[in-house]
């Protein structure tokens, strides 16, 4: 996508493969910071602090990763050993094990003299396959609004939670590919966005990139949407995933199950785009996916931006308030009308999943 007129991707290498950069989300909105990674170190706290987020920007960036650490050193237990502290970062997103399992599959193999070269080389791949794969949900996506748009003869209102922008992905996005496509191809449409307590990637990152684009769109508190669906000005939810269990049940950002609960009471179809590589078949339902913890300060305190611009955080709970923080949960199948994989749709049924075909975890 475009910032400041110029094409760009959210993690590209750099220096003939001795770096890789990155635009730090952390300081989003408020400023661009472009940030180098030189070593597996680098990516793995990128992935922890949440410089990069979103499943499938995290799959990419451990796989940028492991081709930094095979420069440092490509022995057997280096690679293992990155493998290792990749996989330590984030456990709920299931694109950083495929990808971490795919890097490996291609790298044992090879004499360590060639694994250098050939990380390189796979990194990029799986950066392109991710872009490619977007742009078909895109397009899938695409066909899906225009449906819902005719059907309508009005503006189609999309509510999304989270950020399955691209800044999640490499590009284009998941859930955001068919609103852009749909956007540059004339169809009217407008984005309700879930802030997205607590880190509110909803009202720094997802309302960023759609007014970047000109996409018409509106913050709303977490708690509106139900209210919205209710009065009848919400014509589908769209949403991301890190994680569809076999049975079709999808793991997403906190607060998603409820978005889901809201559009099945109200009539209003729930879609999920899910690229193949965060479908989990290995796992039979939604329960067995890892449910990341985050620090109960995330809860208690929200960053900003104070009149004189600078960063600080805001304590909004009393002194000592203790705080849970599950950072994803669990929507079953049954409230979810319909996959868009980069193949096309698919009901989120294991079935049609299994057929549909996950790459190897
Ligand atoms: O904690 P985050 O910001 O990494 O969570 C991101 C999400 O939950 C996204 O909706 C999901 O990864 C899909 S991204 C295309």
């Amino acid at each position: 996508m475009r910032v400041d007129g110029r094409a760009m991707r959210t993690i590209w290498p750099l220096d003939d493969g001795a770096a890789v950069g990155i635009i730090d989300q952390t300081r989003l909105p408020h400023e661009f910071v472009v940030v180098r990674l030189e070593t597996l170190e680098d990516a793995a706290r990128a992935i922890s602090d949440m410089q990069v987020r979103g499943a499938p920007l995290i799959g990419a960036t451990a796989a940028f990763g492991m081709a930094l650490a095979m420069r440092a050193g490509a022995d057997d237990a280096a690679l293992d050993g990155a493998v290792a502290r990749l996989t330590a970062t984030r456990p709920t997103a299931v694109n950083l094990r495929w990808a971490l399992t795919r890097m490996r599959a291609a790298l044992a193999p090879l004499p360590a003299a060639r694994r250098p070269e050939a990380a390189a080389a796979l990194a990029c791949a799986i950066a392109d396959e991710d872009v490619a794969i977007n742009a078909a949900i895109g397009e899938h996506g695409l066909a899906l609004l225009r449906q819902l748009s005719a059907r309508k003869a009005g503006r189609l209102d999309i509510l999304t939670h989270c950020n399955a922008g691209w800044l999640a992905t490499v590009d284009w996005g998941t859930a955001t590919a068919p609103i852009y496509k749909a956007h540059d191809a004339g169809l009217d449409l407008h984005v309700w966005v879930d802030e997205t307590r607590p880190r509110n990637q909803g009202a720094a990152l997802t309302m960023w990139e759609l007014m970047n684009h000109g996409v018409p769109c509106t913050l709303i508190a977490d708690n509106a949407g139900g209210h919205l669906m209710q009065q009848g000005r919400v014509d589908l939810c769209l949403v991301g995933t890190d994680r569809v269990a076999a049975n079709g049940d999808v793991c997403n950002k906190i607060g998603t199950y409820l978005k889901a609960l809201a559009a099945a009471d109200n009539g209003v179809p729930f879609y999920v785009a899910a690229p193949s590589p965060s479908i989990d078949l290995s796992i039979a339902a939604g329960h067995a996916t890892p449910i990341e913890e985050r620090a109960a300060e995330e809860v208690t305190h929200v960053p900003g931006r104070g009149a004189d611009g600078r960063a600080q955080l805001t304590r909004i709970a009393p002194a000592g308030a203790r705080a849970a923080n599950p950072a994803f949960d669990v929507t079953p199948a049954r409230l979810v009308a319909g996959l868009i994989t980069e193949r096309g749709l698919t009901p989120a049924r294991g079935e049609s999943l299994a057929t549909f075909g996950a790459p190897p975890h």
